[in-house]
């Protein structure tokens, strides 16, 4: 939520800030800003709405100077405006900050300040810092070399809440300090230009060797150099990490939207996460993952916590994980989890799943389990991102950067790497379990080409987009993981077409929501599981009889005859199915969004990664 971009080196630093933003504005999207500075005076521009908005102020091209602070706004303190949007200024007008996160104790450093003669514009919490940055530079030591960086270290110390900062002075024109706890920052270096974002693809075009802050770090950075330092401003080291993506995998490339890209780049998505933890031969290598036989023999219980779509792809691996590895699977919502007292203790195993790595209630899940002693794993998207910072073992997607906030991709290669580690547990357990594990594996192994197979059926769903559009309700029903694929294709559909949905699991109708079952309301099916069948059939039928129109998503004998709109799917082992199911819904939601022209890719009201509560 919020991204943030800085730049300090030999180039003009606003286009390299405008280009940032422009790459981050998945995070938020209320307003922009940047501040920089001219001739000793800090200049800061901000408009409400989109990067374009702040792209197309005049007074832009007529910046010059070589460093810069940029930050694109979610809102959370105070209304999207130009007087809200970041960066703020201190009221002497001496720093300027820019900051992802939420200062939980504002009011009462706004109040301490505010005594001390300090004064503010906005409703924003993140004013009070460059205030704060001023109180204690003014009561720093003149002549200290590092007057600026203490003075940041010094009001941070003050912050409750989590932040992600960077500030520039009018005083000390040569530099950048940031900061971070609880919200991403990185350092990206190339020769005497230092690049500085919330989150990788911002900087991927410049360079790929990164800094990752932990949280406590704080970093002066010059064009020259980058001086790390922990809580008690003494110097650290730090070591930089090569990003592996590639640049233009942060690009639309010829796409209209990030989301059909990221749709369309599923077979290889998933080909990478399987990479080599399942090579030709059927071996399956998880040799990083410190897990013995005698530790699995001890787990009572296995809980996977996730928000949103990343929640799904547990509920659709529980059964998998239950089968192959008989340890009973939990599936919590991490905002839940958190807060509920869960009964975990060091005979559960923690999995976490979030492709940012970032969100910030499955962290702070993650850090709760691991203070009652369970062990915990990562499975995330982004490499270094806090969340694999803090668990005991990461597994890492490599479905590439996934931009839209709507995710895709995410969401089937945490279903394959998911199953990969249950055959995994299942082999270290000795299960004997020889011929089905074979058998999901090789059916693994053809998960890249159905999926290819599954994206060639466009027009189909299209005509129904057409034929939706204007809906105000349509409802997902199945069973078993068909409802588990029903309640994330629901998702795909409320978040960027606006329209009401909801999943069913198709036995639950008659129990309720079938009384919302009338005349032209749209119920979408999904029937993958042959044992399940005929019972699928007629819960779709009584919703045809009672005036529903349908379309059902299946990879059984299922004739045109009985259901006008059947939307086929390649043959798959059952327990992977929603990977190939959730396909044509996703295209379905992503065609609903364009025939009602919507923003796919920045649905209102959400950010791609959730960093605050
Ligand atoms: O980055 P994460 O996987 O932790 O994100 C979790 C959810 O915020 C995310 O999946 C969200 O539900 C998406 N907008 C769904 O498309």
């Amino acid at each position: 939520m919020c991204g943030i971009v800085g730049y300090i080196g030999s180039e003009k630093a606003c286009p390299i800030l405008i280009d940032g933003l422009l790459k981050l504005e998945y995070r938020g999207y209320d307003s922009a800003g940047l501040s920089t500075i001219e001739n000793n005076k800090i200049i800061c521009l901000k408009d409400k709405g989109r990067v374009k908005g702040l792209q197309n102020m005049k007074e832009i091209n007529t910046l010059n100077s070589s460093i810069g602070i940029a930050h694109t706004r979610w809102a959370t303190h105070g209304k999207p405006c130009s007087v809200n949007a970041h960066p703020h200024l201190d009221c002497h007008k001496t720093f300027s900050v820019v900051h992802n996160g939420i200062i939980e104790n504002y009011n009462e450093l706004k109040a301490f300040l505010t005594n001390a003669g300090y004064t503010f514009v906005s409703e924003t919490d993140t004013e009070v810092i460059p205030n704060l940055i001023h109180y204690y530079y003014t009561n720093g030591d003149e002549g200290d070399k590092d007057r600026f960086a203490k003075a940041v270290r010094r009001a941070t110390l003050d912050l409750k809440g989590s932040y992600a900062i960077a500030v520039i002075s009018s005083i000390e024109p040569d530099k950048i300090i940031v900061a971070r706890k609880d919200s991403p920052l990185i350092i990206g270096t190339k020769d005497n230009e230092k690049f500085i974002a919330s989150d990788i693809p911002a900087i991927l075009e410049h360079t790929n060797n990164v800094y990752i802050l932990n949280d406590g770090d704080l970093a002066k950075i010059t064009n020259n150099n980058v001086t790390f330092y922990d809580e008690k401003f003494n110097t650290i080291n730090k070591k930089a990490e090569i990003i592996t993506w590639d640049a233009k995998s942060a690009d639309k490339n010829g796409y209209d939207d990030f989301m059909l890209k990221e749709i369309y780049e599923q077979p290889t998505a998933i080909r990478e996460t399987i990479g080599t933890r399942l090579d030709q031969n059927g071996k399956c290598n998880f040799d990083d993952i410190n897990i013995s036989k005698e530790y699995l023999l001890g787990i009572s219980r296995i809980y996977i916590v996730a928000c949103g779509t990343a929640m799904h792809a547990g509920l659709a691996v529980k059964p998998i994980f239950e089968r192959l590895v008989s340890i009973p699977v939990e599936v919590d919502i991490a905002s839940e989890f958190r807060y509920r007292n869960p009964l975990i203790d060091k005979s559960t195993l923690i999995i976490c799943i979030s492709q940012s790595g970032e969100t910030a209630d499955t962290i702070a899940a993650l850090k709760a389990s691991k203070a009652h002693g369970c062990k915990t794993i990562a499975i995330s998207n982004v490499i270094g991102s806090s969340i694999t910072r803090e668990a005991d073992f990461t597994i890492y997607t490599h479905a590439g950067p996934e931009i839209a906030v709507a995710s895709t991709k995410a969401y089937t290669s945490q279903i394959t790497v998911l199953t990969l580690l249950a055959i995994h547990f299942s082999e270290v357990l000795e299960l004997e379990q020889g011929e089905m594990l074979q058998n999901l594996k090789d059916e693994i192994l053809e998960l890249p080409s159905k999926v290819s197979i599954t994206l060639e059926n466009t027009e189909q769903i299209k005509n129904f987009a057409k034929k939706i559009y204007k809906e105000k309700d349509v409802f997902f029903i199945g069973r078993g993981t068909d409802y588990t694929a029903c309640m994330e294709a629901s998702l795909k559909l409320k978040e960027i077409s606006y329209i009401h949905s909801d999943a069913y699991q198709s036995g639950e109708l008659k129990h309720g929501p079938i009384a919302l079952i009338e005349d032209n309301v749209t119920v979408v099916g999904i029937i993958t599981d042959r044992r399940l069948l005929y019972k699928s059939i007629s819960n779709l039928q009584e919703v045809i009889t009672r005036g529903a129109k349908t379309l059902i998503v299946t990879n059984q004998d299922i004739s045109e005859k009985t259901f006008p709109n059947i939307i086929r799917i390649p043959k798959v082992h059952p327990l992977l199915s929603p990977v190939l199911s959730i396909i044509p819904l996703q295209l379905l939601a992503y065609y609903v969004s364009k025939e009602k022209d919507l923003d796919v890719d920045k649905p209102r009201n959400l950010a791609k990664s959730v960093t605050v509560e």
